[in-house]
């Protein structure tokens, strides 16, 4: 049986498709992306990606535009980069572990403890070193444009807090659709069940999952604290979010006005680090206004239990290049 979120974003794609926008829409007149976005309107990423949206508009003088659709109604990120792949739309957000599917050398942006902080992070989004790595995708149907921050993830469960590998012994966490978050949860000494966002909260709610893992934006916003109002300060790992474009919509854009969508879009990340900076405290207290606690974790047992896992995620030359100019840009 298909999950309804799949029928419906199959019966959403199916009706771009018929309705004929998509990367062949008319030349005259606004060209309008359509960008998939797994959660709400009070996303800090939803917000830099209206702000992108009005910047494009106004800089092109109504001849692109953005039109977003949030709350995984486009489907979840899996679905939405397999309809950015095929030009049914746009453009799309969807979190690093996807990609990695695609080119391996992306999982050094997803590593434990790559960042030392956001600082840390804007850097090494804004500084250009990842350009070639995002290029690296063309000929699979998209190309990533540029990186958000989704903030550092922790565990959060029903019964109680977890603040020991052992604690995590026997749960079931959820975890995006990656091999490398499976493997990140097995290493902090429980079991990672990969499914979309979409269905974290009802999983939880019915006891197939203990609990999930997530920034502390994401847990308020989708109310999760209701099903696990365990938040345990774990930060095991910073993963970048990826804007991802259609490679021939791109293609076909005019070179002047792709320059200025590439360059737009570079400038939406440091929009999208403030507004997130701004979200979090905010996020935290609405959590514990609605009962959640949160509690601090010693996390070097966990850094200590993952390193192999570091290691493992370091094989080819590529990796290991990257993962110096990242660790360059922490000093
Ligand atoms: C974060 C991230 C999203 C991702 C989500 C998830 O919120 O920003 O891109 O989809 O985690 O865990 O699915």
């Amino acid at each position: 049986v298909l999950p309804k979120i799949s029928l419906v974003a199959t019966a959403v794609a199916a009706t771009i498709l018929l309705s004929g926008c998509g990367d062949d829409a008319a030349p005259t007149g606004t060209v309008t992306l359509k960008t998939a976005f797994n959660q709400s309107e009070n996303n800090p990423q939803y917000k830099a990606l209206v702000s992108f949206s009005e910047k494009l508009e106004s800089e092109t003088k109504g001849r692109y535009k953005l039109e977003i659709h949030p709350n995984e109604l486009l489907g979840d990120q899996r679905a939405s980069l397999e309809l950015v792949q095929s030009g049914a739309i746009q453009l799309a957000v969807v979190a690093n572990p996807l990609v990695e599917n695609f080119n391996k050398n992306f999982s050094v942006l997803a590593m434990p403890y790559v960042y030392d902080n956001p600082e840390h992070q804007r850097k090494v989004f804004t500084s250009g070193v990842l350009d070639s790595l995002f290029a690296s995708t063309k000929g699979t149907g998209f190309e990533v444009v540029t990186a958000y921050t989704a903030g550092a993830r922790s565990v959060y469960t029903k019964g109680a807090a977890v603040t020991s590998p052992a604690d995590m012994k026997g749960k079931k966490i959820r975890v995006m659709q990656s091999d490398t978050m499976i493997k990140m949860l097995s290493c902090m000494g429980g079991t990672g069940v990969p499914m979309g966002q979409g269905e974290v909260y009802s999983a939880i709610q019915q006891g197939v999952l203990d609990g999930a893992e997530n920034n502390e934006i994401t847990y308020a916003d989708l109310k999760q604290y209701e099903v696990a109002p365990y938040f345990s300060n774990t930060r095991h790992v910073m993963v970048a979010d990826l804007l991802v474009a259609n490679e021939s919509f791109l293609a076909k854009m005019d070179e002047a006005d792709r320059e200025l969508f590439r360059k737009l879009a570079k400038e939406s990340t440091v929009t999208q680090f403030e507004l997130w900076d701004k979200a979090l405290d905010g996020a935290r207290q609405t959590a514990k206004d609605k009962g959640a606690t949160f509690t601090e974790v010693d996390i070097k047992p966990f850094q200590e239990s993952c390193k192999p896992l570091q290691s493992a995620m370091l094989t080819t030359p590529e990796q290991k290049a990257l993962y110096e100019k990242i660790r360059e840009l922490a000093k």
